[in-house]
Order: C-alpha cells, then structure tokens, then sequence
C-alpha cells in the first residue's frame, strides 16, 4: 500500500486576542485561576474586522502552497471542513479557491470541491476522505489540500465564552508524505446525542456539562473499536496522543480515561496496585453508583502518583501548549494540538522520526475517532517552517471594550463597523458583500 499522509501543515491565527486571565476574568468577576489552571487558557484568538473562515483557510492554504512550492495544477481536491460557514449552498473551499486564484496565474477548475460537517471532527474527516481518494488511485498524482478553518464565537453570556477562539488549519495529502503517515488503524464511538448544535443559527446551544460527559464517553467507545482493529493499546506505545481540545482541562480527563483503559490487566497497574490498589471491576458491584463512586476514587489516587504523572508531562501535557493561547478552533483543534505536540519534539530535540501518535478527534452530536499516525523522516523541517509563535506574539491585545466590539462585528444578526485593530499585510482580506449576497474578498500586498 502507497504511504499516504499529511505532507505539510501550516496555521492561521484570527489576528486578535483575548487574555482570559488579565481582561475576561476581572469582567466577569471570576478567579483568573478558573481560566489558567481550572479551564487551562491563557488567550483566545479571535478575527479583527477584515477576518472570517474564508480569509482565515485562504491565508494558511496560501502559506503552504508558496511553503512547497506548489501550483493550482498540483492541488486536485480541496476541502474545508467548517462548522461556522454561511451558506448552506456554496461550499468555503470555491471562495478558498476564488482567493487563491488571485495570487497564482493559474486556475483550480480541476480540483473537486466540497465541504465537510461533522461538528470538530470533520477535520479528521476530511483527511480520511483524501486519504481513501489517493489510495484509490483518483488522484493522478496530484494532492489534497484539507482546510480546517472556524470562528468559534459563543452568544454573550454563555458558559462557553471563555473558550472561544478563531484560526484555521491547511493541510497537504500526498503520497510519500515529509510530516506523518496515515494508518488504516482506526477505530470510531458514535451516537445520536444532543450536547452541542446550530439548529440554523450562529451560536450555538449547548449543555456544557453533558457535552463533557458526551466527549469522554464517544471517546471510550472509539479507542475499544481502535483496539479491535490494531491490538490492545500501551502508554509507552505513542510519542504523543493529540486530542480535540476544546479547552485544555477537558484533555486533563481524556487524558485519564486513556491511560486508566490501556493499563488495565498491565505491569503498569499491577505496580500501582501496591501504591493506589487495582482498577475496581464492573463485574464485583452490585450496583452503577458504588462502581462509579470506586472508579472516581481510584482515577484520584491515579492522577496524583508520579508514574500517571511523568506520562502525561510527556504524553499529553505538550499538546496542549498552542490551545492554551489561542482557544477552541472546533475543526482545527485537533490538529493544533498534534502540531504542538510535533513542536515540543522539535524544542526539546526529541527523534521521533518512526514513532507513534494516536489521534483522539471528537464532534458534538457526537462522534469520536482515534487513529494512529507515524511521523516522518521530514518532521523537523516541516515543523521547523512553521511561524506559528511569530503570529502569536503579533496579535493585538484587546480590551474588554475592544472585545465587546468585535464580537459584534461577528455576529451575523447584527450590522456593526468598527475600524480595523490591526493592519492587515500580504493576506487577504474581506471585502464586503456582492449583489447576490455574497461575500467578497481581495488581496492586501
Ligand atoms: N481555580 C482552579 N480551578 C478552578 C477554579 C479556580 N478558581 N474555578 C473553577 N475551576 C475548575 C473547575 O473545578 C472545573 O474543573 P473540573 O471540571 O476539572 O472540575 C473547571 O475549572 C471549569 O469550571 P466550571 O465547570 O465551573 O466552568 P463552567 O461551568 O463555567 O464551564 C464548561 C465549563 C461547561 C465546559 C463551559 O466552558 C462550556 O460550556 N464550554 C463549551 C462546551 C465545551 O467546550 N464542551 C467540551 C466538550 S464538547 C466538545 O469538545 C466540542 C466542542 O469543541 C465545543
């Protein structure tokens, strides 16, 4: 089978930022410490003016494409995977593709175009799609350009609002890919749930608590099936497990809910069973509560020894390093994280060329997917490309007032004009609307 993946990656950030601790808190008159330590969030990205899905996708994909050196001729699919487009007709990737055009002298009138939605997960959805496209001998030789681009804006006043965020993603599939390789490993939880959703409208509904609880069950269910597919998983046995992370604490619980699974029956828990007693059974309580209450107890005393503790500094923790400054991107998260996690290998000199990842995406509504990844001989300088800090550091600092106004430019049911924060520089840029309501978009030099 040919070696199909994600060649190359890069990241857009929304040029405006929140500080959750310093600006949000003292607004909502809450503990910084809710916000740093509890949800695991320093910033927020968030659009300026000018900003939105298409400039956001168009402005990644347009990185990576000047990064590889690559033509429209080399791209013969795109798609954007979004959960905030606005238009339920004409898909984000032809305005992609409409921008991108005006910077290259050629045309993407060969390349299929469409949109995927699956709440987060769609992202990883859409690599699969490419994935299945190149392996099936479609794709004469050409790539896939996969985008994940979303403003994550909540109503005012929602318990989310301190998780939003803005950016995009693009990502390159080819064969012989230089970042990491795609498994047929894969493993899915999926059900009809109501946690999370847009029935038609901007912001979204949703019962946050249960949407935790929606999360680390689907979660549960996709790394079993995983299991069926490529064995019993190890801790050892992945470099990194990027997750969808909508804020970091929720990783803080997948993270425990991985690690108590994998080693469960292991040297790992037998070692344990001394310090902290073994994993309580279903099979020895008569009743749900009492195991549930015997479960939380010992995922306790997991969390605070040092074995639990060094895996997941290691593991999970590097992961979480881009979220904690940007927020939720829904679509993009999941991949945010894995190029965190690919970053501290960088950092830190690690070789991971050869080893492992586990993919964790996740989508409200809901389904999770795990995956495994192997990276590539190339990681280092396709990580090494990457300007993602620069962007961070360049973004504006909003104040409460700042906030207040800009989040109203975003939000569709209101027709606000504020000036712009910051000036916008080689991207494109929105450019108002068209007679047929479209949306209009032009390249600033
Ligand atoms: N110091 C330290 N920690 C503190 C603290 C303080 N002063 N104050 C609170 N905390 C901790 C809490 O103990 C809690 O941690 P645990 O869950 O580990 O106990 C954490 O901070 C959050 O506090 P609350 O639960 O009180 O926060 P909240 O009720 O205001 O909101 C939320 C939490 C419901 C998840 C909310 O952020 C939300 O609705 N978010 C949107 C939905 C979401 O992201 N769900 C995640 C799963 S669904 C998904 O993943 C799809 C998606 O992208 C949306």
């Amino acid at each position: 089978m040919t070696a199909v993946g994600i060649d190359a990656i890069e990241i857009w950030t929304g040029n405006l930022k929140l500080d959750l601790p310093g600006t949000f808190a003292p607004e909502k008159g809450e503990d910084p410490e809710k916000y740093t330590k509890g949800l695991g969030l320093n910033a927020s990205s968030f659009p300026d003016s000018y900003e939105d899905i298409v400039t956001m996708g168009a402005n990644a994909a347009h990185r990576l494409m000047e990064r590889k050196g690559l033509e429209p001729d080399d791209i013969g699919r795109i798609d954007v995977a979004t959960e905030s487009a606005f238009d339920n007709s004409k898909p984000v990737s032809t305005y992609v593709a409409g921008c991108l055009e005006q910077v290259y002298g050629d045309d993407f009138h060969h390349a299929n175009k469409g949109e995927r939605k699956f709440a987060c997960i769609a992202g990883t959805q859409s690599l699969d799609d490419a994935f299945n496209w190149i392996q099936a001998g479609r794709n004469r030789g050409r790539s896939a350009l996969v985008i994940a681009t979303d403003t994550a804006l909540y109503a005012r006043g929602d318990a989310g609002e301190a998780t939003q965020g803005a950016g995009a993603v693009a990502m390159l599939i080819s064969e012989d890919p230089d970042l990491v390789e795609l498994s047929t490993e894969q493993g899915y939880g999926s059900a009809d749930e109501t946690d999370f959703l847009k029935p038609n409208q901007q912001f979204p509904s949703v019962d946050g608590k249960r949407s935790v609880q929606v999360y680390l069950a689907r979660m549960r269910e996709a790394l079993e099936d995983f299991e069926s597919v490529a064995g019993e998983t190890h801790p050892d046995q992945f470099a990194y497990i990027p997750f969808h992370t909508p804020f970091p604490g929720m990783v803080r619980k997948a993270g425990m809910l991985v690690y108590r699974h994998m080693i469960r029956d292991t040297s790992i828990e037998d070692e344990l069973a001394e310090e902290i007693g073994r994993q309580p059974r279903a099979e020895a309580f008569d009743d749900d509560e009492a195991f549930h209450d015997a479960l939380r107890e010992y995922m306790d005393a997991l969390k605070d020894t040092e074995t639990y503790q060094e895996w997941y500094e290691a593991t999970i923790d590097p992961t979480l390093t881009l979220s904690r400054e940007v927020g939720n991107w829904y679509t993009g998260s999941v991949h945010v994280a894995r190029v965190s996690a690919l970053k501290h290998g960088l950092e830190n000199d690690l070789d991971l060329a050869g080893s492992k990842l586990l993919v964790g995406s996740y989508g409200s509504g809901a389904q999770a997917e795990g995956h495994a990844e192997t990276i590539q001989d190339g990681w280092k300088d396709e990580i090494e490309a990457l300007n993602i800090d620069e962007q961070l550091d360049a973004r504006y600092d909003m104040s409460w007032d700042d906030y207040e106004e800009i989040h109203d430019v975003h939000n569709h049911d209101m027709d606000v004009d504020v000036e712009e924060f910051t000036a916008p520089e080689s991207e494109f840029v929105f450019d108002g609307w068209g007679r047929m309501g479209e949306r209009k978009y032009r390249y600033v030099e």
